[in-house]
């Protein structure tokens, strides 16, 4: 299990939001951090094939994921930085209706539904409309949605954004539950969220990976104390 990106690059018009981004991600949490505008969302874009690239390749296994497409989707989970939910839906039907567009087979859905709500802690609200979710309930239900179909690559733009420092303590724990065996992708503002979960972190700024390590030599090799210091000190010396 390998995502091998090579020279990816994007531009919206002038502006270049990916340039020429190469790294080779391998199984363990891997944080992606950097500043408003960095291009992280763009990368994750590129690579559920929400946006067209300009060039570069993206390999998983070796192979560019355009060819295969549907195959790769089905080994994917996105939990999108910005989305709409449907209101209207109950918890349940909402990942039914998700487990549906994923192409899963009833009785498996049925089945993962189950243990993922489980997971994430909302049997007792399976059957409320997502409507009177709070911001924890509703991100909660996300990371289930993007588990469904037991991706090998899961991609998490800004899990815990406006949560209250419980609910992020509680949908980390989930995340790292669930991050076994799994390519993951995790962008955040938060470095505590990420500090004790990261295996590698990455950091990028103005569509270029910057710096990339593992979680120890990110903030020692620098002489920072934490992943927040390390994070302003590269920032500004690289
Ligand atoms: N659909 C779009 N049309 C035009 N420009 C875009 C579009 N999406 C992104 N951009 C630009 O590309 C650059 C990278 O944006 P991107 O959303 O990838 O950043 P980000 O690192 O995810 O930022 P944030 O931390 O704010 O989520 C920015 O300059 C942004 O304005
Ligand atoms: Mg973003």
């Amino acid at each position: 299990m390998q995502m091998v990106i090579n020279n990816l690059s994007k531009s919206y018009g002038e502006k270049l939001a990916l340039d020429g981004f190469t790294y080779s991600f391998r199984p363990g949490v891997t944080a992606i951090l950097g500043p408003n505008g960095a291009g992280k969302t763009t990368l994750m874009n590129l690579i559920t094939d929400c946006t067209k690239r300009q060039s570069g390749e993206i390999l998983y296994d070796g192979t560019d994921i355009l060819k295969l497409g549907r195959e790769f989707r089905k080994r994917l989970g996105f939990m999108p930085q910005s989305q709409g939910m449907y209101e209207q839906m109950t918890a349940q039907d909402f990942l039914a209706y998700m487990a549906e567009i994923k192409g899963i087979r009833k009785k498996t859905a049925a089945r993962q539904i189950r243990e993922l709500l489980s997971v994430v802690n909302l049997e007792n609200a399976a059957h409320q409309k997502v409507g009177g979710f709070s911001g924890g309930m509703r991100q909660r239900v996300l990371l289930a949605q993007a588990m469904l179909g037991t991706p090998e690559v899961l991609l998490l733009d800004e899990p815990t954004a406006g949560l209250d420092p419980e609910e992020r303590i509680r949908l980390r724990g989930y995340i790292e539950k669930l991050a076994v065996d799994k390519i993951v992708l995790i962008t955040t503002h938060i470095t505590s969220d990420v500090e004790t979960i990261a295996d590698e972190i990455l950091l990028m700024n103005h569509g270029k990976l910057l710096f990339a390590a593992d979680r120890a030599e990110f903030i020692s090799g620098c002489g920072a104390g934490s992943l927040e210091d390390a994070y302003i000190k590269r920032l500004h010396t690289l």
